[in-house]
């Protein structure tokens, strides 16, 4: 049971939550929360010209910033959040934008997320009419990663085009079609079934990169349209159980299978750590 003052700070924290999403928090406060110094020590930081926000030295106070996506620096050096990292998975039904808040007021994924406290945000997007496996969390860091091309994390979806797809169709859609000038790199391409009549069938393509609306465009692209489009797989993440507008945590397993397909984490032995601080350049 906690005493009344610091239930009475914890009612504080829904308008603060509403005020981070319109732009940040203050960034003497975040440098206070990951533990770097006090409010008021954070504010001769800024002062004194030691904090930087994506490369830019700050010197204004009221300075507000995003200390999941920012690259916020003293002295050149990155300030981790203090907040405690969370993996989630969600299936997105259709319907929803994957952002934190969007301009034309439509339902978010954050909408779906009750109960949620931590600051995440979806690693890469879903189309509003797609469905399927999000990725949210507070690890800026990882989803950098995740989303970077080098990595290629594999991205499986089940689209249920017009028509039925031939050979020849589905050979160009493995090999890369051009989008804006530049072929998309080698897909894994399946004809799971005809639906029940030639007007439609369901193919399954895994895809290595993220590029905007690219099942869609990759399908129309050869002559057969996208009805509906749901994503089943995200790297090593998928769950056939896990319903429409539910989520989850990931399991520590999932969290490390993730960081691994994301280039891996260079996590030194403590005293590894230790002798590389030591040790003059
Ligand atoms: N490809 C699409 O066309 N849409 C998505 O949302 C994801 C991949």
């Amino acid at each position: 049971h906690f005493p009344p003052s610091i239930r009475a700070a914890a009612a504080l924290w829904p308008s603060e939550s509403g005020l981070m999403s319109e732009g940040g928090m203050r960034l003497q406060k975040i440098l206070s929360r990951a533990g770097v110094a006090s409010r008021r020590a954070a504010e001769k930081l800024i002062a004194e010209g030691r904090v930087s926000v994506n490369g830019t030295t700050v010197l204004e106070m009221g300075t507000k910033a995003d200390a999941a996506s920012d690259d916020i620096r003293l002295d050149g050096r990155r300030v981790k959040s203090a907040e405690t990292p969370r993996y989630i998975l969600l299936n997105k039904p259709p319907g929803y934008v994957t952002t934190r808040k969007d301009p034309q007021r439509r339902p978010t994924v954050i909408d779906l997320l009750r109960g949620v406290r931590e600051y995440v945000y979806p690693a890469g997007r879903l189309d509003y009419d797609t469905e399927g496996l999000v990725l949210m969390t507070n690890d800026g860091d990882l989803v950098a990663k995740l989303m970077h091309p080098r990595h290629g994390v594999e991205r499986t979806y089940e689209a249920r085009v017009n028509g039925v797809p031939d050979t020849d169709a589905i050979e160009r859609l493995r090999t890369g079609v051009p989008l804006d000038g530049r072929r998309t790199r080698p897909a894994e391409v399946t004809l799971l079934h005809r639906g029940h009549t030639d007007r439609d069938s369901l193919l399954i393509l895994t895809i290595r990169e993220g590029r905007n609306r690219q099942v869609r465009r990759m399908c129309q692209a050869v002559g057969f349209p996208v009805r509906a489009l749901a994503r089943t797989r995200m790297g090593p993440l998928r769950d056939a159980r896990l319903k429409s507008g539910m989520w989850r945590d990931l399991t520590a397993d999932e969290v490390q299978a993730l960081k691994k397909a994301s280039g891996g984490e260079h996590k030194p032995r403590k005293s590894a750590a230790k002798n590389a601080k030591k040790k003059r350049p």
